[in-house]
């Protein structure tokens, strides 16, 4: 009968997927406070962020199918206002940037979309997705109860809801767009804005309200989000939250799967088991829709990453890596949990759930109706693994876990037991291929430009004071120029032996590299944690004239806090010259200055690699300020492709004209704070789990495939510090081995309640596929039923062991695409009476 009941279920979803997937004529959605409705009906659904400028057009599609692969039935994407409208009035919709083509895929694949307007964002994103133009309307003030900055929102969101009409892309027209979000996470900072603060949310509100999109508006974080609006909870756990009003349902907009990295720190990631527990304890408790963020994170191309020193990389530790290739077993065992959760819908959507305590920290929760049951059992205790008896029942519950029960009765999962595959990465390093006759000439390949140290252009401009760079550069470059002469007669206070001195020089950041006499004498970045640089630098003087050339710099400006966008950069001083005693000083403060905003290469358009300009003799390695340029061939293969930095200091690279970010290899992590073994038991926080301590936080950068033609690319690139471009080269990722090991006392994986013809529970099952249809299981590197130990990769055998297990499968898997065994002693025999035994198999695809 229970079969019966799960399969009736199964067959119902089933239905529901072939739906959607043809439906969109015109439907309804609303919400109540079970769910959202759709169409009529109350939906548990699971989501995902995708942003689309941080692929390309030609990854899309893949993408959003691996997402609808992993169960998603939802792409949560922002707008990002800074792209579509670079200067007011002026949009631009192109390529990376074409939000109604993304829209649209996610349509044609079935998934409904979740369109974040904003339009301020976040999102590690440069100055929170606000162009810097909106900076310098007069009068502005932004996010608050401010005319100037109310009508340019307004104008922007009418201007994104009615693109969207126009091409039919609302739920109301038969679109997919079935939620929409106004403002981002306001309520975290709001206090700073007072009663100002306040009444701009309402206007918020009514003004998104007024647009008619025909389905529902979110604020994220947002207690107070009044009316119609449904405020949502941002978090690594959101099971604790409720809404503000009984008539809204429980909403996640933003699991955070991992978390973003910045230049100069360790890389963190977030164990599945930990991510599992808080979605399934999140539905639980009554949740119907969450959203991981990201589920693909990507790529911060071109100078769009926030800041300061977020990284070029948005990989983001999500189910799908930067490059495209889903991680697991990430991917795959959310992709069982969302399979388990399914199974329960019928049953969440007509109910609120009982929750009834199992012990001590351990907590049922059951969704009962006269057709439907589901149950969900929780061990929040982050040490004990306990046995609890339930509806006559007696359940295993590893410490910090929850086991699912669509039927009220039979644990289709646990979300600390993973039953899908692992994969190792494998990152295959290939040399620059150069048009070139002689290999042992690599240089020759190499033309150069040094860019100027201080004032080359003819627009630079005269001023007393220090200015602030954003100000002065309107973000138009990273770079900004303070230069200045003096003469120095040998007697100056602040001279010691004879032509000794200290610079004293205060920054708002974010980096600055010091020239005197036109030598880089100090590169300075602010510290982790505070965006200002507080510098004594040493500089030694001559007699008679003397230059300081200061080149401030910004690395992403900041994207989040109260009044993130009055936070400014560059030297505002004071700068002061001292003797190294700490005597006397001169205050530069207040003197003339010469400014010049952004690079003379940057003015010749050097990264186009067109230019007369470029030097193609004396190769100079190691030399600040130098672009480079060189021409290269398509690596081989279609593999997802990085360009590997090592050997250069910091700065932008460019492919075909296609910025591929900033990139920076010789900012190093600190060496301690990762953990080789991160515990998953207990609350997770960003700071946690990290990898790659004393190691460089970035060497690899994504150049997408369809940025490269077969020959003749260029690549430019500008150095700020020094490097050796001829020690760049490329890298392709790869799925290495799969790995897997299951247990014979795991729960039987969703899948498998239909697989055998006769209906029986086929019991714990080991499943291999290889990620391409165009591959098969090359060989088995490892195979053990027994006690294996270690993790994929490092497997090796138990006292415990069957000696007919690689064989088995051998026979089972190589020469196929996939495989599933039998983790049973049915299938190896028994090698040791009494002992809980498990499989691991370590394969590899070819
Ligand atoms: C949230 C924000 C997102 C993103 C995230 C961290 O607070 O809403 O846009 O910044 O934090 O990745």
């Amino acid at each position: 009968m229970m079969m019966m009941g799960i399969k009736m279920v199964m067959f119902s979803m089933l239905m529901v997927g072939v739906l959607i997937t043809t439906s969109f004529a015109a439907y309804n959605v609303t919400y109540d406070h079970r769910a959202l409705v759709i169409d009529g009906k109350r939906r548990v659904l699971v989501s995902g962020s995708i942003h689309y400028p941080r692929s390309t057009p030609e990854m899309w599609p893949d993408l959003i199918q691996k997402s609808k692969d992993g169960g998603l039935d939802i792409i949560e994407t922002y707008v990002f206002w800074d792209l579509h409208e670079p200067i007011k009035g002026q949009y631009d919709f192109s390529g990376r940037k074409d939000l109604v083509k993304f829209v649209k895929l996610v349509g044609e694949a079935g998934l409904y979309v979740h369109l974040r307007i904003g339009p301020y964002v976040c999102a590690e994103w440069n100055y929170g997705g606000f162009p810097v133009w909106l900076h310098f309307i007069p009068g502005i003030k932004f996010r608050t109860d401010n005319e100037p900055f109310k009508e340019e929102m307004q104008r922007f969101t009418a201007y994104i809801v009615d693109l969207m009409k126009q091409n039919n892309l609302y739920a109301s027209q038969g679109g997919p767009i079935i939620l929409s979000q106004i403002e981002n996470e306001y309520g975290n900072v709001d206090k700073a804005y007072g009663e100002a603060g306040k009444s701009y949310i309402k206007w918020a509100a009514n003004m998104a309200v007024s647009l008619d999109t025909g389905v529902p508006w979110v604020m994220c974080q947002q207690a107070d989000a009044p009316g119609p609006i449904i405020n949502t909870c941002n978090g690594f756990y959101c099971d604790q939250f409720t809404p503000n009003s009984n008539q809204k349902p429980k909403l996640w907009t933003e699991n955070w799967s991992g978390w973003f990295s910045s230049f100069g720190d360790s890389i963190p990631y977030r164990p599945v088991e930990d991510l599992a527990f808080s979605v399934a304890r999140f539905y639980q408790r009554g949740g119907t829709m969450q959203n991981y963020y990201m589920y693909h994170g990507g790529t911060n191309f071109e100078r769009t990453s926030g800041g300061p020193f977020i990284t070029t990389t948005y990989d983001y530790d999500a189910p799908i890596d930067e490059y495209g290739i889903i991680r697991q077993p990430k991917w795959g065992h959310l992709k069982d949990v969302h399979k388990a959760i399914k199974l329960c819908e019928a049953a969440m959507v007509a109910t609120d759930p009982t929750y009834s305590s199992l012990g001590s920290n351990l907590e049922a929760a059951i969704y009962k109706t006269d057709s439907a049951c589901a149950a969900f059992l929780a061990n929040v205790d982050t040490k004990s693994d306990a046995t609890v008896k339930f509806n006559g029942n007696s359940y295993q519950l590893p410490a910090w876990s929850v086991s699912i029960l669509p039927d009220c009765n039979n644990v289709v999962l646990n979300t600390a037991r993973i039953n899908s595959m692992a994969m190792l990465p494998k990152y295959i390093p290939q040399s620059l291929k150069y048009n070139l006759d002689s290999a042992s000439d690599i240089q020759s390949s190499w033309s150069w430009f040094h860019e100027p140290v201080g004032i080359s252009k003819t627009q630079a401009f005269v001023k007393p004071g220090l200015l602030e760079q954003i100000n002065t550069t309107a973000d138009k470059s990273d770079y900004l120029w303070y230069s200045s002469s003096m003469l120095v007669k040998g007697d100056e206070p602040f001279i010691q032996n004879g032509s000794q001195a200290v610079l004293h020089v205060e920054s708002l950041g974010h980096g600055l590299h010091t020239f005197i006499n036109g030598k880089l004498t100090a590169t300075n970045f602010a510290p982790k944690g505070n965006h200002k640089i507080s510098v004594d630098i040493p500089a030694t003087f001559n007699m008679g004239k003397n230059t300081i050339d200061l080149l401030s710099l910004t690395v992403g400006l900041a994207n989040y806090g109260a009044f993130f966008d009055l936070a400014g950069a560059g030297v505002t001083g004071p700068l002061l010259l001292r003797s190294s005693s700490g005597g006397l000083t001169l205050d530069l403060s207040s003197q003339q200055w010469t400014y010049q905003v952004g690079l003379k290469g940057e003015d010749l358009d050097l990264s186009s690699g067109s230019s007369s300009l470029w030097d193609s003799s004396a190769f100079p390695k190691n030399l600040p300020l130098t672009w480079y340029k060189t021409t290269f061939d398509a690596p081989d293969g279609n593999d997802p492709l990085a360009l590997d930095f090592t050997g250069m200091g910091k700065g932008e690279a460019w492919v075909n004209g296609q910025s591929i970010g900033r990139y920076w290899p010789s900012f190093i992590a600190p060496g301690t704070g990762c953990t080789d073994y991160c515990n998953y038991r207990g609350p997770f926080n960003a700071e946690k789990c990290h990898k790659n301590c004393g190691k460089p936080t970035q060497t690899l950068y994504h150049v997408p495939r369809s940025w490269i033609k077969p020959n003749g690319n260029v690549l430019v690139i500008f150095e700020e510090i020094g490097g050796d471009p001829t020690k760049i080269s490329f890298t392709t990722k790869q799925v290495g081995s799969l790995c897997s090991h299951v247990s014979e006392s795991h729960p039987p994986p969703v899948d498998m309640w239909t697989t055998d013809q006769t209906g029986t529970n086929v019991g714990p099952t080991l499943s291999l596929e290889c990620p391409s249809p165009n591959q098969v299981i090359s060989s088995i590197n490892f195979a053990s039923f027994g006690t294996p130990q270690g993790s994929c990769g490092t497997y090796s055998h138990g006292i415990c062991k069957s000696l007919h297990a690689l064989p088995i499968v051998q026979k089972e898997c190589v020469g196929a695409r996939s495989c599933k065994i039998g983790v049973s002693i049915d299938t190896f025999g028994d090698p040791c009476r009494g002992v809980k035994k498990s499989l691991a198999v370590e394969a590899v695809c070819g």
